[in-house]
């Protein structure tokens, strides 16, 4: 059986080369959402929009990655990086899938030679 895969932020740099790849993975089914069909900034949004769908694994791929301006849209930026990605961990586990969701090296200074 085909594994479902939902992967969110579909247009931006990540989720486009997901989008190019996908097609070299038969087994998997891909879903790719934008913004515009699934707004991270809205966790109550997001619980609605999971409740009739199910995938085996969601990698997401929307984040907010203006970083300078995440210092004034301080709200905006907790929304999407943080509340919603524990809203989707929470689903993930309701549903038995599996979340992968991309890091950043930007909070590192480049000084550690340790994870
Ligand atoms: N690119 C890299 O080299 C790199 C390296 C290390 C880690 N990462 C990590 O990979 C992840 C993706 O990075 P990226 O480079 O692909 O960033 P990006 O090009 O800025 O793409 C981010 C995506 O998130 C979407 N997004 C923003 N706000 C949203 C919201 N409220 N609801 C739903 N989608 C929303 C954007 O949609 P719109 O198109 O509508 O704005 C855009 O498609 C980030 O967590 C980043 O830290 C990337």
């Amino acid at each position: 059986m085909l594994k479902s895969v939902l992967v969110t932020g579909a247009n931006g740099q990540l989720g486009s080369e997901l989008q190019q790849l996908a097609p070299l993975h038969p087994k998997l089914s891909f879903t790719f959402v934008t913004r515009t069909e699934l707004d991270l900034s809205d966790s109550n949004a997001i619980n609605i929009w999971f409740t009739d769908k199910h995938f085996d694994v969601i990698i997401n791929c929307a984040a907010y990655t203006a970083v300078d301006k995440a210092e004034t849209e301080v709200d905006l930026a907790n929304a999407i990086n943080g509340t919603a990605v524990a809203t989707l961990a929470t689903i993930a586990k309701a549903q038995h899938s599996s979340l992968i969701h991309i890091s950043t090296d930007y909070v590192f200074a480049g000084q550690h030679y340790r994870p």
